[in-house]
């Protein structure tokens, strides 16, 4: 899904991963412009030394680096960072711009040696320009097809060597063939309470926001594992402070604040318990198929898929099985119901299965 157009409107937007229109300046200064200013993420962020520092040490070009995970979890940053480690130019392009071969060929001949090529949301690349990507990610070559019918030739066409970064809320839909030519796969998991708080700091002292260690707890609690979201509930607790209190953002402040704004205790927000409410009450706790669910709460089964659910799971709160999703015992007892008997306990968090 685009990361512009995807809001459940209302009071969800504060909570929404996606980049919403007034995030851009304040993302951009927010940005981490070096690996050692990348908070969380030890392993990729170790990972990603080795591979990049191993290619400038040989002086070869680095490997494609594929980045999986859902949004507001740094994808785009590490892209940037990339190319500031290796010292080169990115390009920045994404799957859905990418509709006709002809647009990538263009984007992959004008690039010169070395440059990063970023390609967003690459799960949504048309069949035809992902073909021709394969070449160009194997050989730094092109075959462009000149014509049509039966007297079409394609003539091959050399491009420069570079490193292509991809990104993508669903990795699962990318294809198999596509998947195998990035060099490094990464994917991104939800932040600890702890590394938001390293991240709540940072924008803050960018911000000039007093945030006090309480009040960064309290925000980092309720930001759903996600950067993007820490720094925008930031923005909307300095707000509160600046007009209801002296500026400084505690935890009391803090707790106020983003009860205006509708966040729970554990940072769900109205969709999330939308979710859970139709899946206890509705479905009996479940199984019940995520478009089915989906439809319940009046919502695209991918914002449900890519948004909702991955982090219900982390959370603890829903399973998913077999025949469909099932609602936790932490689940029932969130909506404020007693669990049934067959009700599955909390299952283990993604975030401590690798
Ligand atoms: N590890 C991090 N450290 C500090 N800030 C981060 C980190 N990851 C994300 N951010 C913040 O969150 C915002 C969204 O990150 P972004 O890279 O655009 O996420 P994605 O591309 O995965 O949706 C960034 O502008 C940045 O301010
Ligand atoms: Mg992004």
């Amino acid at each position: 899904m685009d990361e512009q157009d995807a809001s459940w409107g209302g009071d969800g937007v504060a909570l929404t991963p996606h980049r919403q229109p007034a995030d851009q300046d304040v993302e951009t200064t927010l940005r981490p412009r070096k690996l050692a200013e990348f908070v969380g993420q030890p392993r990729v962020r170790e990972q990603l030394e080795l591979v990049l520092h191993g290619a400038l040490k040989r002086g070869d070009q680095p490997d494609h680096v594929l980045f999986s995970g859902p949004p507001g979890l740094g994808k785009t940053s590490l892209a940037m960072i990339i190319a500031a480690e290796l010292g080169a130019a990115i390009r920045v392009t994404s799957g859905p711009a990418l509709e006709r071969p002809g647009d990538l060929a263009a984007m992959l001949s004008n690039l010169t040696e070395g440059d990063v090529l970023f390609i967003d949301e690459i799960h949504r690349i048309a069949r035809p320009a992902e073909e021709m990507l394969y070449l160009a990610m194997e050989d730094f070559r092109v075959d462009v097809v000149v014509g049509k019918g039966p007297g079409a030739t394609s003539i091959p066409l050399e491009i420069a060597p570079f490193t292509l970064v991809g990104a993508t809320t669903r990795s699962g839909a990318l294809t198999g063939p596509l998947r195998d030519r990035f060099g490094f796969t990464a994917h991104m998991e939800f932040y600890a309470p702890e590394e938001l708080e390293l991240v709540l700091r940072r924008s803050a002292g960018i911000l000039g926001v007093d945030l006090r260690d309480d009040g960064a707890v309290e925000i980092a609690r309720r930001s759903r594992g996600t950067p993007r979201i820490a720094n925008r509930l930031l923005r909307r607790v300095r707000d509160y402070a600046d007009v209801r209190s002296d500026g400084a953002v505690d935890r009391a402040v803090a707790r106020a604040a983003l009860e205006v704004y509708d966040v729970d205790e554990i940072g769900l927000d109205r969709l999330d318990r939308a979710v859970l409410g139709a899946l206890v009450r509705s479905f009996h706790g479940g199984p019940v198929g995520i478009s089915t669910l989906a439809v319940a709460v009046g919502e695209e089964p991918s914002t449900v898929e890519e948004v909702c659910e991955p982090y219900l799971v982390r959370a603890g709160m829903l399973a998913r099985t077999p025949r469909g999703r099932v609602a936790t015992v932490a689940a029932w007892r969130h909506v404020g119901l007693t669990p049934p008997d067959h009700a599955p306990g909390e299952p283990q968090p993604t975030l401590f299965e690798e």
